[in-house]
């Protein structure tokens, strides 16, 4: 198993190796400055012609990385969309997968470790991950930061004087070739870049020309060991691939936001919980993919919220129908039920309306309408609130973003518990709320404040139902 930290090490490595050189240190003590063994910008004149590749803004680019002085490779997969002010980048390095998803609008940065869905939460403006997209203020705007432009994300055309070096060929397909020197001091690297285009008239996938092919960077980092500072040397190739821009590249909401059921703890509250309405119906399918089941309950509920004293005050009644799960022990049979809680007296009828008998008992404390009245030892029940009853109580959900439902948006939220399922502790529960984007209404016209509830995805120690 890797640890949260190793994947952020990587994902930190790999993205400032990015370009330049696989140490994720900024450089320490006096500078040794521009090291002319290795270039020197002001012999590299700036070719008018031919002319250079513009860049799309939005654009989804594969990368292999091959850090020769090191003797590894990492492959990547960069999301870029200038217009919307948002990136991402999947990374894949030693059998470990992680991803980064760039947040401007909420100066927050979302790194996921793939395989055990750890989320961690860095601020954009004080990340070194900015290095891939970066982070720019303005003197209007110095708390909002922007991301680089295509050219800056990707180092060519930004300003930087490019010699071109004329035609030749990689792996088969013509590209042109322009070379550039750069001293990046906040490395104390001096390193001389290649980067291969295709050439005009060469066809590529996604109907643009003059796409990226490769780029190689080889340099000195200057490094103090001791108190010598000293030259350490690196290559570096970038290979890349399926360049797709524009609707091309198909970036969609989901592609810059982090996965249904990763919980990224102290993310910002950006959107807050709708309020539960105090009387409601709905029908609700159940799938338990473990199971293979599905099921359904269809309940109508008022609750009525006169008073903190539950038990004997009107609290409310409670409907519902639904055929008990047949891998469940139903003291009732396995055919349609009906369930009429009546919280004024604690009692629910159990009705079965193909025989047309019913049956009066205690209400279940535990059950998703009710809870155990404190104080009075499991012996009197009350209705929950509306928001116990959507689990919102005692936690603190966070906005996820838009996701799609059965062809639905929905604003998505979710949480962390460890008080479910009721009357037991210790096991972690993830809820993860869907509601309808408000711009949906139902076929009645009506739009309803509390939105409608399209799918709760609950997943509990392997345990998933919907
Ligand atoms: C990389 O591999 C080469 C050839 O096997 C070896 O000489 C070199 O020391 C290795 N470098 C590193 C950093 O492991
Ligand atoms: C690209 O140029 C802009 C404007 O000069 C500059 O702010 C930015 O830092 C440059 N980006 C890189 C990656 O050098
Ligand atoms: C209805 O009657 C049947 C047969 O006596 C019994 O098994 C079942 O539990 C009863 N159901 C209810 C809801 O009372
Ligand atoms: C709920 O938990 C309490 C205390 O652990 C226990 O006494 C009670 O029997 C439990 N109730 C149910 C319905 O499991």
């Amino acid at each position: 198993m890797m640890s949260k930290s190793h994947i952020r090490s990587v994902l930190t490595t790999l993205i400032v190796c990015t370009y330049i050189c696989s140490i994720n240190a900024q450089a320490q003590g006096p500078l040794h400055g521009l090291d002319t063994t290795v270039c020197n910008p002001s012999t590299i004149p700036n070719s008018q012609t031919p002319k250079k590749p513009s860049l799309s803004e939005t654009y989804r680019l594969t990368v292999e990385c091959n850090i020769q002085n090191k003797n590894y490779s990492t492959d990547y997969t960069e999301y870029f969309d200038y217009q919307n002010q948002r990136a991402a980048v999947h990374q894949w390095e030693e059998g470990f997968h992680a991803y980064g998803i760039y947040n401007y609008a909420a100066n927050e940065m979302y790194t996921v470790e793939a395989q055990t869905g750890v989320c961690t939460v860095d601020s954009l403006s004080s990340s070194s991950n900015t290095f891939l997209f970066g982070f720019k203020t303005s003197a209007t705007n110095p708390k909002v930061g922007r991301m680089f432009s295509a050219y800056g994300a990707l180092r060519f055309g930004n300003g930087t004087n490019e010699q071109y070096m004329g035609r030749s060929k990689i792996r088969g397909m013509q590209v042109d070739q322009w070379k550039s020197c750069l001293y990046w001091s906040s490395m104390d690297a001096t390193m001389e870049v290649h980067w291969y285009f295709t050439a005009p008239g060469w066809g590529m996938a996604d109907g643009k020309s003059q796409v990226p092919v490769r780029c190689t960077v080889v340099g000195n980092i200057w490094e103090v060991k001791g108190s010598t500072p000293t030259a350490r040397k690196f290559t570096h190739t970038y290979e890349f691939s399926e360049y797709l821009t524009d609707d091309m590249a198909q970036l969609t909401t989901t592609t810059f936001e982090t996965p249904s059921g990763v919980i990224c703890p102290g993310r910002k509250d950006t959107k807050p919980l709708p309020t539960p309405a105090t009387a409601f119906k709905f029908t609700s399918e159940i799938l338990t993919p473990d199971s293979l089941t599905i099921g359904f309950i269809k309940v109508i509920s008022k609750f009525i919220l006169n008073s903190g004293e539950w038990y004997d005050q009107k609290m409310g009644l409670v409907r519902y129908d639904y055929v008990p799960d047949s891998q469940s022990v139903s003291p009732f049979g396995y055919g349609l039920l009906t369930q009429v809680h009546d919280f004024n007296e604690g009692i629910a009828y159990v009705i079965d309306p193909a025989v047309g008998n019913c049956t009066a008992q205690p209400i279940d404390g535990t059950g998703f309408d009710a809870k155990f009245v404190v104080g009075s030892n499991n012996m009197k029940v009350r209705i929950r609130t509306p928001a116990e009853f959507f689990y919102f109580d005692k936690t603190q959900y966070a906005y996820e973003g838009v996701k799609s439902v059965r062809g639905v948006d929905c604003d998505v939220y979710i949480t962390q518990r460890t008080d479910w399922p009721p009357n037991t502790s210790g096991y972690k529960s993830t809820w993860e709320w869907y509601f309808a984007k408000k711009t949906w209404v139902q076929s009645t016209g009506h739009t309803y404040d509390f939105g409608m509830p399209m799918m709760l995805l609950l997943k509990a120690d392997g345990v998933s139902w919907f």
